[in-house]
């Protein structure tokens, strides 16, 4: 298989493959019908090293490589999108730019309950007018003494209210455009963070997403991630890393709706023969495996770009954009096999149909993610 994995690469898979199976899917339907945010699980995967896979062990995470990260994630979302989200955010945009871009002290101090899973983060960048274009950001930071108070609404926050701290991007500097823009660590412990109600979503509705408000919202000057102006710096390279989780999410979720479909069309018998004989699925089930692998290779590709510490924001977004939209054209074929069972809340793939459509919209929308590869392109 390309890349040629390591033995500890497939240990990690092998792992979170035999604890997706065993901890997360017996409950997964359940959870999501009810709309129940997976805390035990998320508390085990913290004790596994999972919700920091690539901080370094004297920060509180695992210290394992990106590949294996991506192989973990893959797995996860594979039976639980939503435990795959929440997962992919706290590793991928909460402490990632606190080990690329943090001080020491925010090190010890943010990063080490992160990475092992003792709180829950999230990323703060989206506002209700600024969101594929992110420099609009209105939150708007000034300065008071020891640091700065926040004002300013930021929306679809995942892990919202359940998360504690959240990297936050506001405007400092209002005179200099979008090197105004800087970023912090927040506390979403205190009154000035105000979260919402969990959004009423589609899919991957055990996970939370709220919009919060920030009514003087207190960040002290310690709390700066890089410097001020860094803001957008500090958030696309965050995103860069995210959206290679957010591939893989959507290949696990791919994956899973081909699994499925295959399974059904052995067993599931019109015109006196399993459904799998007649060519009009097997069409359909040849294109989803084409489409799986391609994406499986685009996402393994950008990681390992990633892994050895390589540019990667042509080959991330590439990856985003073919694997989201090749799933969610997979998921909707394996709705199209399972006739009207695909269109039960007692069949997974309703789910998987669900949860995947997300996937194409969040960390940069497919339209976003064509600007980004163009762009590479013209540079
Ligand atoms: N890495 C590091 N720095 C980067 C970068 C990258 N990949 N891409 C851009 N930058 C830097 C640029 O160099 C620039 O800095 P300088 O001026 O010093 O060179 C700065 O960031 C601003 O870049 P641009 O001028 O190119 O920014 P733009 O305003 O033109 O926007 C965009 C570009 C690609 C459209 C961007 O706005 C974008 O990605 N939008 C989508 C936002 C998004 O993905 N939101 C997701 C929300 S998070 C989420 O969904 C998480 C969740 O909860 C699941």
């Amino acid at each position: 298989m390309f890349p040629a994995f390591t033995e500890d690469q497939l240990a990690i898979r092998d792992a979170a493959r035999e604890f997706a199976l065993h901890e997360i899917e017996p409950g997964a339907m359940a959870r999501d019908h009810a709309s129940e945010f997976p805390t035990a699980i998320i508390k085990q995967l913290g004790e596994m090293g999972f919700m920091g896979m690539n901080i370094p062990e004297a920060y509180g995470g695992a210290g394992v490589d990106y590949l294996s990260y991506i192989l973990a994630l893959e797995e996860i979302a594979r039976v639980d999108a939503s435990v795959a989200v929440t997962m992919s955010v706290n590793n991928s945009v909460a402490c990632a730019p606190i080990l690329n871009f943090g001080t020491e002290a925010q090190k010890q101090k943010y990063l080490r309950p992160l990475a092992s899973g003792e709180v829950i983060g999230g990323f703060m960048l989206t506002e209700p007018n600024a969101g594929s274009d992110a420099a609009a950001l209105k939150t708007r930071g000034t300065k008071v003494e020891g640091g700065w108070k926040l004002n300013g609404a930021k929306a679809w926050i995942t892990n919202g209210s359940v998360g504690k701290y959240f990297i936050v991007m506001a405007i400092t500097h209002p005179d200099k455009g979008k090197k105004g823009i800087s970023a912090f660590v927040l506390d979403a412990d205190q009154a000035g963070v105000i979260m919402a109600k969990p959004e009423e979503k589609m899919g991957l509705r055990s996970s939370k997403t709220v919009m919060v408000a920030l009514e003087d919202a207190f960040v002290a000057d310690s709390d700066l991630l890089s410097d001020y102006g860094d803001g957008l710096k500090v958030a696309f390279n965050g995103l860069d890393g995210g959206r290679i989780g957010i591939a893989a999410q959507a290949l696990g979720i791919a994956q899973r709706a081909l699994d499925e479909s295959i399974a059904y069309a052995k067993t599931r018998y019109t015109f006196g023969k399993p459904i799998g004989e007649h060519q009009a699925i097997q069409t359909y089930l040849a294109e989803m495996e084409a489409r799986v692998q391609a994406s499986r290779l685009l996402v393994y590709k950008a990681a390992s770009l990633k892994n050895e510490g390589l540019p990667c924001t042509l080959e991330a977004a590439t990856a985003k954009l073919f694997t989201t939209e090749s799933a969610v054209w997979v998921c909707d074929r394996a709705v199209q096999i399972f006739g009207g069972y695909g269109y039960s809340r007692e069949y997974v793939v309703e789910r998987l149909y669900r949860d995947v459509r997300v996937t194409t919209i969040y960390e940069g929308t497919s339209e976003i993610q064509r600007m980004v590869v163009a762009r590479q392109l013209l540079k």
